[in-house]
């Protein structure tokens, strides 16, 4: 009851992009509710969740948009990425394609969000160490050349997790 009739300072959107089963909806479990799934379901269509945070004595409330990575299930491209401030750009550091993918989720992203937008790239699944297809080297030159926050995480362990998102949030405010 605390936060009963709590003052948002700012709404600030986010939106989480990348293949089918790299983890996004697993991440934002994570950061919104603490919670974990192994067995988590493919999204179909859009999902969202928020989580109210103090941040330099602001209250903001992030809204963090999570859609399918499956092209066959995923939702109207346009209104997702309508009014978005930040983006995570999601691949599984254990899948090779999902990181070669990048790009083009990148350059769908740049063609809908506000070109101001604050992105992290996310390298997921950090836990499965001994199974890494992506050396870090890659992932650190693809997100100095794009100009994008880099960070690896685990979505199951809660590493790196919080930090991510804290960092998009910080860097739009
Ligand atoms: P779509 O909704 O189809 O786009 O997939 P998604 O990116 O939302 O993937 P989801 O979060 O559903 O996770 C897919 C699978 O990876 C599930 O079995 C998760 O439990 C697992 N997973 C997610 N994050 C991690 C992680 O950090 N480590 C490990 N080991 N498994 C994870
Ligand atoms: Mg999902």
């Amino acid at each position: 009851y605390g936060d009963y009739n709590q003052k948002i300072d700012y709404v600030f959107k986010i939106v989480l992009i990348g293949d089918s089963a790299v983890g996004k909806s697993q991440l934002l479990a994570r950061f919104a509710r603490n919670e974990f799934s192994l067995d988590s379901k493919a999204t179909i269509g859009v999902e969202f969740q928020t989580k109210t945070l103090d941040i330099d004595q602001k209250t903001v409330k992030a809204q963090i948009w999570d859609t399918a990575g499956q092209e066959r299930y995923r939702a109207v491209t346009s209104a997702y990425y309508r009014g978005a401030v930040g983006a995570m750009l999601v691949y599984d550091m254990t899948k090779r394609q999902s990181f070669d993918h990048m790009a083009r989720w990148l350059e769908e992203l740049r063609g809908h969000a506000d070109k101001n937008i604050v992105i992290m790239l996310i390298g997921n699944k950090s836990d499965l160490g001994t199974l890494r297809a992506v050396p870090v080297e890659d992932a650190e030159e693809f997100a100095q050349r794009e100009n994008l926050f880099f960070m690896e995480t685990s979505a199951l362990e809660a590493i790196n997790v919080e930090t991510a998102f804290m960092t998009i949030l910080t860097n739009i405010y």
